[in-house]
């Protein structure tokens, strides 16, 4: 998992910042979320290749090896999180041959890197760090050299045919200084369109400072940028892309912190927005109703995500269920072999993915596809690889995700699946043409819902925040939908506290859990309009073993008349079961939010986790 990152302007007026190094390291920064143990650059200054590259964060390194002191025309960058070779400085990208006449950096994993190297070694190559990605380096070295007369495009090519796994090169050349090649297979590459300047990135908000104008592109195209060419080529054709150029509408406002002091808080703060933008999206996209039918028509519908997808899957499940009467077979894409076996061409997949990129969730994809089954992907990113295997492609409108803990996606998921539930009541003949519009008007509500859960509960979230910031665990506990949504809460506080929550269906407490609960155990209850006999029967039941309660809900008197010294979580008020996800998840995200940051942890930044997880 790692960010890479390529730029080429026609002239020094054309940087936005008084270096190429210090470029590389801005744009950098726009990938931080893929990966962050260590960092750097690689640019051609005066017919040379300068590497600068160090372990560490991206400001840690620019300070320490002083990226802005490097200037040139054509550079490269990357942001890393290890997976061949911990890390370290040697390990760091980029890399280069023995000769250091190239440079490349690269995202994703060259599987057969071992037998290459020893092949490598016994030639005489000298390999520098434990990664995979170093033998690319020295595999091109050794083709160019064996012939003169080779062009560099067609020695990349045949480097890449050897090569297997998965990756996104961005290589710079010596002897062609104002040129970045490029290439593409599994992991995500886009190449972003400028005037005197064009860009290749992992992802869209790395380029847009300077063009939001791009090409995604493809499994197994490769090419090179100049300034002003752009050269793509898939196998040995080349590539006619000027239909693929798309422009983007987020800016650089969007993707930076807009005054809030990390990226989580402002995504949080961001929902309302999303939620509306998503919803008007849903109303106007012809697919819905397609979409809708083939579910209906559908033999069996599986469901899969992983992390916080996979709640958001839950949910519809739920709804499906609740509204639509439809029985589906939720499962973690991981697990995906579990169920594989079963699949018929009558069936579809739900895939829900807000990078489109999860490998997880695409190797299940693949795997449904070849026993025939229907795609439909929900997905936040356009033209991202998972949306491009399917049949059907929903996008949700969320904007850019930079924080790693997934807040206004989730929403924004939740929205989306609930409203195909709806859709699918509707045509299923399971809901009136007007109590479907009723419907619709409840999950229109979304937005200010989210919005008056985010202010109504954050300053009570601060204070409970203080005191639970030492605790070791914690349970967050529902039923029904609550007990679902526990799930996603319970995910917020470990990813970002590094606190063991634990969720699961109230009614199991008796059946093991409440053991560990002793005095001073934190015991959270999503307070759900169903099941409220039961839930405080629940709540009584963990009270009664000195558990400090906390409830989240609108109905404070009813909790405080019969549990007494409950610690109420405030929300606001819902009428429909629809609108649950948008009343108690607001809360939950900013108790994780205000934990972490009563730690001093990083929120946007948690240990051991990436956004997008592109390796098995
Ligand atoms: C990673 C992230 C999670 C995310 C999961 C699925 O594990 O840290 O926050 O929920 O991937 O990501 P996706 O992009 O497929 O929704």
């Amino acid at each position: 998992m790692c960010g890479i990152v390529g730029i080429t302007v026609k002239e020094k007026n054309k940087l936005k910042d008084k270096s190429l190094g210090k470029t590389l390291a801005s744009l950098l920064k726009m990938l931080e979320y893929r990966g962050y143990d260590s960092v750097g650059i690689a640019v051609i200054s005066d017919g040379n290749i300068i590497i600068r590259k160090a372990r560490g964060k991206i400001d840690e390194v620019s300070s320490k090896v002083i990226f802005s002191e490097i200037d040139g025309l054509t550079g490269i960058g990357h942001t890393r999180w290890a997976t061949h070779g911990p890390p370290s400085d040697e390990n760091a990208h980029p890399h280069t041959d023995c000769k250091g006449t190239l440079a490349l950096v690269h995202n994703g994993i060259i599987k057969n890197f071992y037998i290459i190297k020893k092949d490598l070694q016994k030639k005489g190559h000298s390999f520098k760090s434990e990664t995979d990605t170093e033998v690319m380096a020295h595999l091109i070295e050794d083709k160019l050299y064996k012939s003169n007369s080779k062009v560099f495009l067609e020695t990349l090519k045949e480097a890449l045919d050897e090569i297997e796994g998965s990756y996104a090169f961005a290589i710079i050349y010596k002897n062609e200084p104002n040129r970045i090649y490029f290439a593409k297979k599994l992991s995500p590459l886009i190449i972003g369109v400028g005037k005197d300047v064009n860009l290749v990135a992992s992802d869209i908000p790395a380029v847009l400072s300077y063009t939001n104008h791009i090409i995604p592109l493809r499994d197994g195209e490769y090419g090179w940028i100049t300034p002003n060419e752009i050269v793509i080529k898939y196998g040995d054709e080349i590539v006619d892309f000027t239909s693929r150029i798309k422009t983007i509408d987020w800016n650089v406002e969007n993707v930076s912190k807009a005054g809030y002091p990390h990226f989580m808080l402002k995504e949080i703060y961001e929902q309302p927005l999303s939620l509306r933008e998503t919803f008007f999206g849903l109303q106007s996209d012809p697919n819905i109703e397609r979409i809708t039918e083939r579910l209906v028509d559908s033999e069996k519908i599986y469901i899969t995500g992983a992390g916080t997808s996979f709640h958001a899957g839950l949910v519809f499940r739920y709804f499906l269920s609740k509204l639509g009467g439809r029985s589906s077979f939720p499962f973690i894409s991981s697990e995906y072999s579990q169920v594989s076996e079963e699949i018929g061409e009558k069936d579809i997949l739900v895939a829900i993915s807000q990078s489109g990129e999860t490998i997880d969730t695409l190797t299940a994809v693949r795997s449904f596809k070849i026993n025939g089954s229907g795609i439909v992907s929900i997905s936040n990113v356009l033209e991202s690889a998972i949306p491009r295997e399917s049949n059907y492609a929903i996008y949700m409108r969320a904007g850019p995700e930079i924080g790693v803990a997934a807040t206004k996606t989730y929403l924004t998921q939740v929205l989306t699946l609930t409203y195909i539930a709806i859709q699918y009541a509707h045509i299923a003949g399971r809901l009136t043409d007007s109590e479907y519009r009723d419907h619709l008007n409840i999950l229109s509500k979304a937005s200010e819902i989210t919005e008056s859960s985010i202010r109504i509960s954050e300053p009570l979230v601060k204070m409970y925040a203080k005191d639970l910031k030492s605790s070791k665990s914690m349970y967050i506990l529902g039923r029904g939908l609550g007990s679902i949504l526990a799930l996603e809460a319970a995910l917020k506080v470990k990813e970002i506290d590094y606190i063991h929550a634990e969720a699961y269906p109230a009614g199991e407490s008796k059946h093991g859990p409440i053991a560990l609960v002793e005095p001073g155990f934190p015991v959270f209850f999503i307070f759900t309009l169903n099941h409220r006999k039961e839930l405080i029967g629940n709540i009584k039941e963990m009270r009664s073993r000195e558990g400090i309660i906390y409830v989240s809900t609108p109905t404070a008197d009813m909790i405080r008349e019969n549990t007494l010294d409950s610690r109420i979580l405030n929300i606001a008020s819902y009428h429909s079961e629809i609108l649950e996800p948008y009343a108690h998840i607001p809360a939950y995200q900013l108790l994780s939010y205000y934990i972490s940051v009563e730690n001093g942890h990083d929120p946007d930044k948690p240990r051991n986790l990436a956004k997008t997880v592109t390796v098995e």
